[in-house]
């Protein structure tokens, strides 16, 4: 795919979508937005791609938040729609069947925090430092981190976050929950594949419904208890179930076909 601010390259199933915009801290401007929309659409469809791992181009910057230069310029009704837009295509990576993993390389605040949140997972290099700083601007988080914040750290934690604009370093964000792990910048990348190669080879429908039956956990007015149970069964009429299970009973490793 040919993109002017992304790249991606696909390594054995696993497609690195890397935000490439150095010279701003890879801030996303709407241009940047719509080309990671379609690369979403694009890790979706292919069937050969089993996960992604989003990053930032350079050392310094996951991505420094959406592009200032573009949100002084707007107004009340196309402020709306620019908000809508970006969390329609976070609500996309957090609702892809296919695990999605942040290497945060760097700062990862604003827009670039809710970018990492959306995604299922996130590791951290220790130089990197996440926050929500829009309240300095005179606006406040509007791609989902309000929400997302909350689920990851609690709702204490979150108002003072977002209030106080502090940006947080990857011990901390570890402990608080925001990280998952914490690596050197060299092993971030290989953190990352060593995730994604535990998950591709298991049954990919079932890794598709845990995504859905946890986001349901985290959505109102969803009974996610029902949405599992639905989940559950239908697991059992998967090939994979079958599978799994006569493996386990004659003692061998089970080969999924994600059918
Ligand atoms: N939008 C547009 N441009 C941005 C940007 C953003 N979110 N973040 C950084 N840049 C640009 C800077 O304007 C600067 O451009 P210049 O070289 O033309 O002056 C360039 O990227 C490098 O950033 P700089 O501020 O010089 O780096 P720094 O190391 O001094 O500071 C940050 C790094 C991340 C602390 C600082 O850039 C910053 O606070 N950025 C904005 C973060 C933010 O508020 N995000 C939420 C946006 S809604």
């Amino acid at each position: 795919m040919n993109f002017k601010n992304i790249k991606t390259n696909l390594q054995n199933g696993i497609m690195v979508i890397t935000i490439s915009r150095q010279e701003r801290l890879n801030a996303l401007n709407f241009e940047t937005l719509a080309e990671l929309h379609k690369a979403i659409r694009f890790l979706y469809d292919n069937l050969e791609i089993m996960g992604a791992i989003i990053t930032g181009e350079g050392e310094k910057a996951f991505v420094a938040g959406a592009d200032i230069t573009e949100i002084a310029k707007l107004n009340e009704i196309n402020g709306r729609k620019a908000a809508e837009t970006g969390q329609e295509i976070f609500q996309m990576i957090e609702n892809c069947p296919k695990l999605i993993i942040a290497a945060v390389n760097g700062y990862a605040l604003g827009g670039g925090c809710e970018l990492a949140m959306a995604c299922h997972i996130r590791v951290m290099a220790d130089n990197a430092k996440f926050g929500q700083p829009e309240i300095n601007l005179g606006i406040i988080p509007g791609y989902g981190g309000t929400q997302r914040l909350p689920w990851l750290v609690g709702k204490g934690k979150a108002l003072e976050l977002m209030l106080t604009a502090d940006m947080i370093g990857a011990t901390e964000a570890k402990e608080m929950g925001w990280a998952n792990y914490v690596t050197t910048q060299s092993e971030l990348m290989p953190k990352c594949f060593e995730i994604l190669h535990k998950i591709i080879n298991k049954p990919a429908i079932s890794v598709g419904l845990i995504i859905d039956c946890v986001n349901t956990a985290f959505s109102k007015g969803q009974d996610g208890f029902q949405t599992e149970a639905n989940a559950f069964a239908a697991c059992i009429s998967t090939g994979d179930f079958k599978e799994g299970t006569l493996a386990f009973i004659e003692k061998r490793n089970p080969i999924f076909k994600g059918k």
